[in-house]
């Protein structure tokens, strides 16, 4: 058997998107919940266009994956300091409906690398394509720190919530998706 090669963050190529094709079966990132969303529900939320998910391979082995879809947040859920000056009560954002990394390869990178990639899609999609100026997660209390160290606000007054709103205005943080792209 030749030797596991070893992990680089910047060899992953550029995700694919979901497809029948794809076996996520041996996906583990230690969370039942998100587990169970990619063996089971991802690609049914797909097919009916609640959720589009994409898949991050490291050579040939499955290592993560988000799953994003569009998204609001009100103003009155974020601190006045963050809110916009124009006169409307809802901001468009894009939303990280589930992410996770392989807990083989957690803390290595790849979870910030995908955030990266879900933050270049909030940008493309915000230049002439559809108004979107938030990323927008619901964090597991466990994950919090992992969005916060991204560059995310936890929105205020959320105590008593299991999963925590948190938001980050994309017109405030430098790109810094590098993925490469492969036909
Ligand atoms: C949370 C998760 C996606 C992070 O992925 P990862 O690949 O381990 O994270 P990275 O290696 O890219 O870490 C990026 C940075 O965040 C930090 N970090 C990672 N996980 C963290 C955590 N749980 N708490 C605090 N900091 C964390 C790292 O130390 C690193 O810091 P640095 O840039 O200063 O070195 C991954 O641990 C996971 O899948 N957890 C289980 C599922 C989950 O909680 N998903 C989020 C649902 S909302």
């Amino acid at each position: 058997m030749p030797p596991n090669p070893k992990f680089d963050v910047t060899k992953l190529v550029f995700p694919k998107v979901l497809d029948k094709t794809d076996n996520t079966n041996k996906f583990s990132c230690g969370t039942v919940e998100i587990d169970e969303f990619i063996h089971k529900q991802a690609m049914g939320f797909q097919e009916q266009r609640l959720g589009v998910t994409y898949l991050f391979h490291f050579e040939t082995e499955l290592i993560g994956f988000a799953t994003l879809c569009m998204d609001h947040i009100s103003k009155h859920r974020i601190s006045a300091k963050d809110r916009l000056t124009k006169p409307i009560n809802s901001y468009p954002g894009l939303l990280i409906g589930q992410l996770g990394v392989t807990e083989k390869y957690q803390h290595k990178g790849a979870g910030k690398y995908i955030c990266d990639f879900c933050f270049d899609r909030a940008l493309k999609l915000s230049q002439n394509v559809v108004g979107c100026r938030f990323l927008i997660v619901n964090a597991l209390e466990t994950a919090i720190d992992f969005y916060v160290n991204y560059g995310f606000t936890l929105a205020p007054k959320q105590e008593k919530q299991k999963q925590k709103l948190m938001f980050l205005d994309i017109t405030k943080r430098k790109r810094m998706y590098s993925a490469r792209r492969v036909s």
